[in-house]
C-alpha cells in the first residue's frame, strides 16, 4: 500500500503529541494501519514557536491552502481550537475531499449538524474520539460497543482541568489561581480556560454524548450549566466533613420519555467510584438497559492521552473502518427530538452555603424564606465562632459561613428563594448552591 498522506492543522499541545507519536512509533502504527503514515504538512500560525518535535524541512507552514490544494493529502487532522476559524477550515477541507479527524468538541457541539451533513453528502468521514474524555475511548464505546442497548443514563466527569483543580485544592490546599495556572502549563486547559472552569467544556462534551446515546440534539441553553469557578476551599472542606467529594458532574438521564440534563459541581458520596477520580482523569458511568452500569476511566486531557485517541482515529481512517462506521452513526441527523425536562422542574437534594453577619436572627430570616418557598432543611452546619468579647475586632461586621443541606426540592423553588435572598442586607459574598448526587 502507498503511504497515507496526512496534514496536521494545528501543532499545539495535541498536534505536537500526534506528530511525536506518529514519528516515534511509526513502525507500530504502520503495522496497525496496514500502511505507513506520512505527515505531509503541519499548519500553524507562528513558524518560530518551539514545537518539541522535529519535522522534515518544508512540512511546517502557515498556508492552509497548500493542504486544500494538494490532492495527495487524504486526511486532515484538525487540531485548532475555537469555533469560527475551525469551522471555515473544516468546510474547506471537506470540500477538497479530505477525511477529517478532530478533537474539537466546541466546533462539533455548535456546528456538528451542518458539518456531519456536509461530510455525508460528500461521502467523507469525520472521526472525533479525542473530542470527549481525551484518551478514554467513550465515543467508540457508546456508538459501537454498547449499540445493543437503550442508554438510560450517563453520569460523568468530563473536564480534566476542573477535576485537577478540585483535587489539588482539597489535597494540597493550593489556591484556585495557582492550580489553574498549573493546569494550563500541563496542557490540560483550553486556550481560553474560562470554558473549562465555567462548565462549558463539559457541557459541550455532554451534548455530543447525548447525540450519540439518544440521537437528539440538545442546545447548551436548554439545561443548567454551572462551573467550579464560584467554589471556595471551604465548600470542598465542608463536603469532605459531610462524607462527600465535590465533582463537576455532567449528567443526562432518560426519565419517562424526557431527558434530565445538567452540568454542575455536585456532592458525590466519598465511597462512590466517581468520587475517587482524581487529577486530570475523567470517568463516565454509562447505564444501558441490557448491560447495566459500565464505567470508563482514564486521562481526560493532556498531550499524549489525547494524541492516543487522535492517532487511533487516523488508523481507523487508514484501514477503512471510519468509512464503514461514520455513515451509520446516529449523530447530528434530522430525527424526532426527545423533550428536555425544564430546568425549574429538576428535583435534587442541595448543599447551600451563605455568608452571613454573625448576629442574632440572621439565620431565622434565611430559614423563613426557605420555609415559605417549601424548601425543607435536612441539616444546618455553622462552626462555632469566638465570643464577641474575645473576637479580635470589628465584631459587628464579622461574617460566618452557614451551610444548609436540603431535602429533595426543585430548582424552581430555589430560584424563588434566591430572588428573596437578594433583598437581605445581612448576606454577604457569593452564595453557593450544589446538588447532591443520588
Ligand atoms: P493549542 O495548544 O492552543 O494548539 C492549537 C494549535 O492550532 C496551535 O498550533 C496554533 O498555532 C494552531 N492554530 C490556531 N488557530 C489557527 C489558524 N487559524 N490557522 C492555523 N493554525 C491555527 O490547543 P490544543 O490544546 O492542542 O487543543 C487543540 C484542540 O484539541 C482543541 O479543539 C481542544 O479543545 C482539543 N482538545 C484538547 C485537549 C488537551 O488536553 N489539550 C484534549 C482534548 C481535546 P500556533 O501554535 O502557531 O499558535
Ligand atoms: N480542556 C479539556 C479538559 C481538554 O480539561 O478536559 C480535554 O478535552
Amino acid at each position: 500500500m502507498p503511504p497515507l498522506k496526512i496534514a496536521l492543522i494545528g501543532l499545539g499541545t495535541v498536534g505536537s503529541g500526534v506528530a511525536r507519536l506518529l514519528i516515534e512509533q511509526s513502525e507500530r502504527i504502520s503495522r496497525r494501519a496496514g500502511r505507513s503514515i506520512e505527515i505531509r504538512r503541519a499548519v500553524v500560525r507562528d513558524l518560530d514557536k518551539p514545537r518539541g518535535v522535529e519535522l522534515p524541512a518544508g512540512v511546517l507552514t502557515t498556508d492552509i491552502q497548500s493542504v486544500i490544494d494538494d490532492p495527495e493529502i487524504d486526511v486532515a487532522v484538525q487540531l485548532i481550537g475555537g469555533v469560527d476559524d475551525a469551522r471555515t477550515v473544516m468546510h474547506a477541507l471537506l470540500d477538497a475531499g479530505k477525511d477529517i479527524v478532530t478533537a474539537n468538541k466546541a466546533l462539533l457541539c455548535e456546528h456538528g449538524f451542518e458539518l456531519f451533513g456536509r461530510a455525508r453528502e460528500l461521502g467523507r468521514t469525520i472521526s472525533f474520539e479525542a473530542a470527549v474524555a481525551g484518551g478514554v475511548p467513550i465515543i467508540n464505546a457508546v456508538s459501537q460497543s454498547l449499540a445493543a442497548n437503550q442508554i438510560l443514563s450517563i453520569e460523568a466527569i468530563l473536564n480534566g482541568t476542573s477535576n485537577f483543580i478540585l483535587t489539588e485544592m482539597l489535597t494540597k490546599r493550593t489556591a484556585y489561581d495557582v492550580v489553574l495556572r498549573e493546569a494550563q502549563e500541563l496542557g490540560y486547559a483550553e486556550a481560553d480556560p474560562a470554558m473549562d472552569v465555567d462548565g462549558t467544556d463539559a457541557a459541550q462534551k455532554l451534548v455530543i454524548l447525548t447525540e450519540l446515546a439518544f440521537g437528539t440534539n440538545v442546545p447548551l441553553t436548554a439545561f443548567p450549566v454551572q462551573g467550579i469557578d464560584t467554589l471556595d476551599l471551604v465548600d470542598l472542606l465542608t463536603a469532605d466533613e459531610l462524607g462527600y467529594r465535590v465533582k463537576l458532574l455532567a449528567v443526562v438521564k432518560l426519565l419517562d420519555g424526557q431527558l434530565e440534563m445538567h452540568v454542575q459541581p455536585t456532592l458525590v458520596r466519598a465511597d462512590w467510584p466517581l468520587a475517587k477520580v482524581d487529577g486530570a482523569f475523567n470517568m463516565i458511568a454509562v447505564e444501558g438497559d441490557a448491560v447495566g452500569r459500565t464505567w470508563f476511566s482514564g486521562a481526560g486531557a493532556g498531550q499524549f492521552p489525547t494524541a492516543s485517541a487522535v492517532v487511533a482515529d487516523i488508523i481507523d481512517t487508514a484501514v477503512g473502518r471510519a468509512a464503514l462506521t461514520f455513515p451509520q452513526l446516529d449523530l447530528f441527523r434530522e430525527q424526532a427530538a426527545l423533550p428536555v425536562l425544564p430546568t425549574e422542574k429538576i428535583s435534587r437534594r442541595y448543599y447551600l452555603r451563605f455568608t452571613v453577619e454573625d448576629r442574632p436572627h440572621v439565620f431565622a430570616e434565611i430559614a423563613d424564606i426557605l420555609g415559605r418557598n417549601g424548601v425543607s432543611l435536612a441539616s444546618i452546619i455553622q462552626h462555632e465562632t469566638p465570643e464577641p468579647d474575645e473576637a479580635p475586632a470589628a465584631t459587628d461586621e464579622a461574617t460566618v459561613s452557614v451551610v444548609v443541606m436540603t431535602h429533595r426540592t426543585t430548582l424552581g423553588k430555589l430560584q424563588a428563594v434566591d430572588a428573596e435572598l437578594d433583598r437581605l442586607t445581612t448576606l454577604h459574598g457569593p452564595r453557593v448552591r450544589m446538588p447532591v448526587a443520588d
